[in-house]
């Protein structure tokens, strides 16, 4: 099979990790990165020499491009992934999907009847840690899951804190922190959130820099999710079972879970630790997935279908909504 010409569109920090994977990856070339700036495309290369610096357009007119990574902030993802697909490329769009549900369903729409791949890039999803945590919850080794808690949080330095803290950049820990574990414990129960009560502490610039949110699953399980750039939180996950809790230490980047099981009352019977190698670079296995899709013809992965990245959006635009949460760009009926 032919080697997969790729292009990534936004020449930041994260681009970097993605042409690490593309480098990696046997089917994949990175061909070219496209930036609003010349100059940041230029240095940016200097990391990458076999790769063109190139403007958007000059970019997505590269016949010898097949797939686009977006990894622009979160506020150009929808226009570039817009653009990528009317250009006839694949997309693959970092995390989140967009700004808001009303974005992502123009997306997911263009993306159909275009026939061409669309993925959002949450690469925790694809990781053999997390496909063996979600075989582990299913397998009932805790019995039933009635209760999820997860804490996200890390206390952010000042040189990245730009985008996070920009309302014009739709910063906020929900839209760049909160979507891991909303999207995680989402996958690993196989359902979407039935109800949502949420609330937020707002930074001196108006975006959220704590967000809280108590979440219901159509199973019952409830699921406590708080996260934040502006403090050192335990970042960890805890799943309780009627039979035992499985603890996810450095979650949601961590290899390692402790299952604890117990006899249905405070007995425990075991504790047993499992730590899962996802080699060095851990966006491979979502480049892979792609490639794997892209070259089976399918429009979307089943590790995140595009629905499901459609229906997460709307949870955090009902969180926005409730803490009157609107950046600069946006309507109030955007989050309708
Ligand atoms: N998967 C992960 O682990 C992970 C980690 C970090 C971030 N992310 C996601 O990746 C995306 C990019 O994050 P990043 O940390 O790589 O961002 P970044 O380096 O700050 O910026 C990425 C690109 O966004 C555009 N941009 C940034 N600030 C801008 C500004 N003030 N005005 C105009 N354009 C601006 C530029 O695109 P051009 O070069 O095209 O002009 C820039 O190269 C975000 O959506 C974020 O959620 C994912």
């Amino acid at each position: 099979m032919a080697v997969m010409g790729w292009g990534i569109m936004g020449a930041g920090l994260i681009a970097q990790e993605m042409a690490r994977a593309i480098a990696l990856c046997s089917e994949t070339e990175l061909r070219g990165v496209g930036s609003q700036s010349l100059k940041r495309a230029q240095d940016w290369v200097q990391k990458f020499p076999d790769v063109d610096a190139l403007s958007y357009n000059e970019l997505l007119n590269r016949k010898d491009i097949q797939a686009v990574y977006v990894a622009t902030t979160h506020n150009f993802h929808k226009d570039c992934v817009l653009a990528a697909l009317k250009a006839g490329k694949h997309v693959v769009v970092e995390k989140p999907f967009c700004v808001n549900q009303k974005e992502a369903r123009e997306m997911a729409e263009l993306a159909r009847q275009s026939h061409l791949f669309l993925m959002e890039a949450l690469w925790v999803r694809f990781l053999p840690s997390h496909q063996k945590l979600k075989s582990i919850l299913a397998s009932g080794v805790i019995g039933e899951i009635h209760q999820v808690s997860a804490v996200f949080g890390k206390f952010v330095e000042e040189c990245y804190r730009p985008r996070l803290i920009d309302p014009s950049l739709a910063g906020g820990a929900t839209l760049d922190l909160f979507c891991y574990p909303l999207s995680i414990i989402s996958h690993l129960l196989d359902a979407l959130p039935l109800r949502v009560v949420s609330d937020c502490r707002k930074s001196k610039t108006g975006v959220d820099e704590i967000s809280n949110a108590i979440l219901r699953y159509p199973s019952g399980v409830l699921a406590q999710v708080s996260a934040s750039y502006d403090l050192r939180m335990e970042s960890r996950m805890m799943f309780y079972g009627t039979l035992g809790h499985i603890e996810c230490p450095e979650a949601p980047f961590g290899k390692t879970f402790i299952i604890h099981k117990h006899d249905g009352t405070n007995h425990v019977i075991s504790q047993e630790s499992l730590t899962v190698d996802d080699g060095s670079v851990g966006f491979l296995h979502q480049l892979q997935e792609a490639v794997r899709c892209i070259q089976s013809g399918l429009m979307e992965s089943p590790i995140i279908p595009v629905a499901e990245s459609v229906a997460l959006m709307g949870v955090m635009d009902g969180m926005r909504r409730e803490w009157g949460l609107l950046y600069p760009f946006e309507k109030a009926s955007d989050l309708e």
